[in-house]
């Protein structure tokens, strides 16, 4: 190993899904993912039944990450791990994991903020993927976040909105509960949408202030058009499946991009970059090829591993922090709510 190089060992435990990876400097060489099967019973997360899980698999996980990258933890030069935002009895399975860890190998522990992870992702080096230059706006979206940033450095970002309630994935997972289908329904309302005609219905917008988002409204809306309709027809979901998922996924692009737009129009900045679960969607995604070509803006989306909930951009924040010598105490501790 030359003097230069900087191996991190990444741990991820905010939600429910167990990750750990190990970063060569910037490059990915190993990034596992244990997804908990678990919740999809409960159509949704159980905190209780997420940290019991973590504590199953943390230590396979960790394993398989340091086998498959082909290094002793020796060589390692630092723990990263997910000190917030996520659920308290998740998070402290990571932390408590990393914390040991770095004390038993006597290397330095890293503390990453999840959210920024999300952003740091596009840094992640992957040939052929043009990283965004700063500033940039980044919208995180997944089934825990909907937020838009001005990203001015690697450390330096400021949220311009949020969601004031549910997060764009929960919008799209409770759909899909409301149409019959299982959790989690966001990449099935996709498919179907995929198949349907977007203006068939029409759901209202919110009216949010400013760049913050709102998504509890339409789930409300959903709910009353299928009960009305499945009044008038018992078969009406199942007959209009596809024509729904599509007015559904329309309404939330929409809602997305109305405010990406704002931001773009308010920052002058018009390179977007996006991250999460959400930005598999190919509603998002042929929105954004849209904005290029038409508003002339630069779009970045990560490679689909790097935008769901991974310890590989947990391992990118470590590799930044651990070039500018910043270091976590053993005194650390997890933080349910943790703002950039
Ligand atoms: O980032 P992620 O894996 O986990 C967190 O929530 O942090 O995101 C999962 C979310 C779920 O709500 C899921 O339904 C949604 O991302 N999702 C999608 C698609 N693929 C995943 N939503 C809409 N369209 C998709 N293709
Ligand atoms: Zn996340």
């Amino acid at each position: 190993m030359d003097k230069e190089t900087i191996y991190i060992l990444a741990i991820e435990s905010s939600c429910d899904d167990t990750s750990a990876a190990v970063l060569r400097n910037n490059k990915v060489i190993s990034n596992i993912v244990a997804t908990q099967q678990i919740h999809e019973e409960y159509g949704g997360i159980v905190p209780e039944l997420a940290s019991r899980a973590h504590q199953q698999n943390i230590v396979p996980v960790v394993h398989q990450a340091l086998l498959k990258a082909n290094i002793d933890k020796k060589q390692l030069s630092a723990i990263a791990f997910t000190r917030g935002p996520g659920l308290m009895g998740s998070l402290l399975v990571g932390t408590s994991f990393a914390k040991s860890l770095a004390l038993g190998l006597n290397i330095p522990l890293i503390e990453v903020n999840h959210m920024q992870a999300h952003i740091l992702a596009h840094f992640i080096h992957e040939e052929n993927n043009p990283k965004p230059k700063f500033p940039f706006l980044a919208m995180t979206i997944s089934g825990g976040h909907t937020q838009i940033v001005k990203v001015d450095s690697h450390f330096t970002m400021e949220i311009l909105g949020e969601t004031l309630d549910d997060a764009v994935g929960e919008a799209f997972d409770k759909s899909g509960k409301l149409l019959g289908l299982p959790y989690p329904g966001g990449p099935l309302v996709d498919k179907y949408a995929q198949l349907g005609d977007s203006h068939k219905f029409v759901f209202p917008k919110p009216k949010v202030k400013d760049l913050n988002f709102s998504f509890s409204g339409l789930k409300t809306s959903i709910l009353y058009f299928v009960q009305r309709e499945t009044q008038k027809n018992p078969n009406f979901v199942e007959e209009n499946l596809n024509d729904i998922c599509a007015s559904i996924q329309y309404t939330i692009i929409n809602i997305l991009m109305d405010k990406l737009k704002k931001a773009v129009k308010q920052t002058g900045i018009n390179q977007v970059a996006i991250g999460g679960g959400v930005s598999a969607n190919s509603g998002i995604r042929s929105a954004l090829k849209n904005a290029e070509k038409n508003y002339g803006w630069s779009t970045y989306i990560p490679k689909f591993e790097y935008c769901t909930d991974n310890a590989a951009m947990i391992g990118i924040v470590g590799y930044y922090k651990f070039k500018s010598g910043i270091f976590a105490s053993q005194e650390i501790t997890a933080k349910a709510r943790y703002i950039i």
